[in-house]
């Protein structure tokens, strides 16, 4: 058995049980793009929601982080990691957790004693020193010199507020070397491995209170454990990456030594654009938000594969998330059911890409011989940005190859400067839309409204609104989507429209806070947007909107709908052009 399957399968034999892994972008949490952690998906539940699981869960959480993609191509940097996790909401505590944890290391994994260290929350003025953690790691055999008090280290918190509490984390000593006698976390050769935090407080702008339970939250990186069970330094010599590495280097005809970094940086983007693109949430590549990580991801990947002479022509990448799809779909079903949406994202993108991908290393080549000093300057990075579609960070990282920095500041300005003028066309379209409240554009909004819905039904759960413009005579709405509507889709589109229209659906109007509006999943365009009170506009129980209204009560009124157009608006972005009779 591999270690996820181990893992689970003891927690659950110790009364757990396992639930299915959160999609890896947030449902209803605007504030992250990624989870990043096990236990962020259980937020609700260790600040006291009752969680329909029961009290004792275990999972294999999709986590993503991004705040050191620079990292990537190193031996154990990894974007998309899969984080091992067993929680206690009000159940145990300290004693079972670290029993369980112990037993799980020197019993089921067969780790020596010896090769343990523990590190424990040293106190401070709000919450005394965790003489209790240290007593149970005792009594299990850990020696006093394998046991080290922090302050910092061991007080965990997810971000600035939520659950949190002391921790005690367990460092295994990665080395043939012979094993010190005190235990010094600041010594690489000890790494961290499993994490338990025993939440039992909760911390918001006031400061610190105690929760109504005392919850455990544990996490243990896969990648990690997986890589030093098996005896090898670099993680991606591990069994997690054997076929990836292996098929890298059929494609190149290289050897994985001597093209380690960009080997790594392919297989880690690669393998975090496959679990990107198959989530639930159907992010595309975009210009914003995760659908901008997303983008980097696979362009960093070319431009790598491309280092290594791969020829963009072939399908090297549909070759590489076939096979990652192949590794991980017996644990997540959604990338079976996703890969055909996968390879399509993949290849798209490559092919926009490749379209400027050599002019604009060209482009490069010839600002860096021009320049006076090792400056790239803010013009040259907007227009290897703008005109040839280089994300900041790949223009940075070339550089930085070079010894030559960019002016990221400067870069950053003029880009809002573009985004405030685009945005500032937008709003004026959205507002000439809305604005003028005649009979006609009434019922032109109402049929937005149902045709959002439809679109969500027909084409996938993650098509979103992204701009509408209504006149007396038609309407124009453009949405997220990934491709050009078939006929078919569009027949079904507006066959739904027209099938809602006819069954005189009532228009009802409430008014909640943002949170619960959310929350009850209306949909939303700019959400940032909205005040804290807000109106949502549903429409039988077919749609429902933020929305300032106004709109028609029956949708009877709305005649028949019929789409003239459908078409590219910009990149990931369509527009569909529609009348009402
Ligand atoms: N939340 C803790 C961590 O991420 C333990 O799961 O390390």
């Amino acid at each position: 058995m591999n270690l996820k399957d181990l893992y689970i399968d003891f927690f659950v034999r110790k009364g757990h049980k396992q639930i299915p892994s959160a999609p890896v972008v947030p449902e209803n949490d605007p504030s992250v793009l990624f989870n990043t952690a096990g236990m962020q998906p259980l937020i609700p539940y260790l600040m006291g929601e009752q969680h329909p699981y029961g009290t004792r869960l275990v999972d294999v959480q999709k986590c993503i982080r991004t705040n050191d993609l620079e990292n990537i191509g190193d031996t154990y940097h990894h974007t998309f990691f899969e984080m091992l996790g067993n929680w206690s909401l009000g159940d145990y505590f300290k004693e079972e957790s670290i029993n369980y944890s112990f037993e799980f290391l020197t019993k089921v994994l067969n780790i020596p004693i010896e090769k343990l260290g523990v590190t424990i929350f040293k106190g401070n003025d709000l919450i005394p020193k965790d003489e209790e953690t240290k007593k149970i790691w005792l009594s299990l055999g850990i020696k006093e010199e394998r046991i080290k008090e922090t302050e910092i280290d061991n007080f965990w918190i997810a971000g600035e507020t939520g659950p949190c509490g002391p921790d005690t984390e367990i460092f295994y000593f990665r080395s043939d070397e012979e094993i010190p006698e005190y235990f010094d976390p600041e010594d690489t050769r000890w790494v961290e491995i499993w994490n338990n935090v025993f939440m039992q407080y909760k911390k918001d702008e006031t400061g610190i209170h105690e929760l109504p339970k005392k919850n455990v939250d544990t996490g243990m990186g896969v990648e990690r454990v997986v890589a030093i069970l098996e005896g090898v330094n670099d993680n991606y010599e591990s069994s997690i990456w054997k076929s990836t590495i292996k098929l890298l280097e059929q494609i190149t005809g290289l050897s994985y030594y001597g093209n380690e970094r960009s080997m790594r940086i392919i297989a880690d983007h690669i393998r975090t654009a496959v679990f990107i693109s198959a989530d639930p949430t159907g992010i595309k590549p975009s210009n914003t938000d995760q659908g901008y990580i997303l983008r980097r991801l696979i362009r960093g990947a070319i431009r790598h594969a491309k280092n290594l002479n791969i020829d963009n022509n072939t399908d090297w990448e549909q070759l590489l998330a076939k096979n990652i799809i192949n590794e991980y779909k017996k644990y997540y079903k959604e990338l079976e059911e996703n890969e055909q949406v996968v390879l399509d994202v993949l290849k798209n993108e490559k092919i926009k890409f490749n379209r400027t991908l050599e002019k604009g290393l060209k482009e490069f080549e010839k600002i860096i011989n021009n320049l006076k000093d090792n400056k790239l300057d803010k013009d040259n990075a907007f227009k290897l940005y703008d005109t040839y579609g280089f994300p900041i960070e790949l223009t940075e990282e070339l550089a930085h190859e070079k010894n030559i920095s960019v002016d990221k500041e400067g870069f950053k300005e003029k880009f809002k400067a573009h985004q405030e003028l685009s945005r500032k066309g937008s709003e004026e379209k959205f507002k000439g839309g809305l604005a003028s409240r005649g009979e006609q554009e009434t019922k032109y909004h109402t049929a937005t409204h149902l045709l959002n819905a439809a679109l969500k039904q027909v084409v996938g759960d993650y098509v979103h609104q992204k701009g509408s413009n209504i006149t007396t005579e038609r309407m124009r709405f453009d949405f997220s989507c990934d491709h050009k509507l078939t006929e078919e889709e569009k027949q079904k589109v507006e066959d739904l429209v027209n099938k809602w229209i006819k069954e005189d659906l009532k228009v009802t109007k409430e008014e909640m806070d943002k949170e619960t509006a959310l929350k009850s999943g209306a949909e939303c365009m700019f959400i940032e947007r909205y005040p804290d009170i807000v109106t949502v506009y549903s429409i039988g129980n077919v749609s429902k909107e933020l929305c300032g209204g106004p709109h028609v009560t029956h949708t009877s009124v709305l005649g028949t709908f019929k789409i003239i157009k459908e078409e590219a608006s910009s990149s990931g972005v369509r527009r569909i052009k529609a009348i009402l009779n």
